[in-house]
């Protein structure tokens, strides 16, 4: 179940560092032991250098000891599908297999839609294609 991946990314929202576009976003990976790891975006006075909620779970990931990404979830606020960004899609690319899930949810934790990430980055350049 997506439930603690979720409540992860809840709570990382919360503490998103957001004081120019006041868009709180969280995020959370589950890593290929099982383990969740949670981030937030964290915006910056020199706007173009703030960063998106899901590089900073995979940082956490990555520093957790987890090289695989099996299930996402991102958590914003407003009408619309908070999916993550071009890049962010990128980013999630580096370290997940195409039919890995995104959960994409409201900030209750509601799960809106759920993509695979083949449905939001197809046809995409990855690590395999370097060797
Ligand atoms: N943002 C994320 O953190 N993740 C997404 O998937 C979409 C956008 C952030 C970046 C910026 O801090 C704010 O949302 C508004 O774009």
């Amino acid at each position: 179940m997506a439930s603690d991946l979720i409540a992860a990314a809840l709570a990382a929202r919360l503490k998103a560092h957001a004081p120019y576009s006041h868009f709180l976003v969280g995020a959370a990976v589950r890593d290929e032991y099982g383990n969740v790891y949670s981030g937030c975006n964290v915006e910056n006075a020199a706007y173009p250098q703030g960063w998106c909620a899901e590089p900073s779970a995979i940082s956490a990931m990555i520093v957790g000891g987890g090289r695989r990404i099996t299930e996402v979830a991102v958590v914003g606020g407003g009408e619309g599908l908070v999916t993550p960004c071009g890049g962010c899609r990128q980013k999630i690319r580096e370290f997940a297999a195409g039919d890995v899930k995104i959960h994409v949810c409201g900030e209750n934790g509601e799960v809106k839609h759920t993509f695979t990430l083949d449905e939001l980055l197809p046809a995409a350049f990855g690590p395999e294609h370097l060797t």
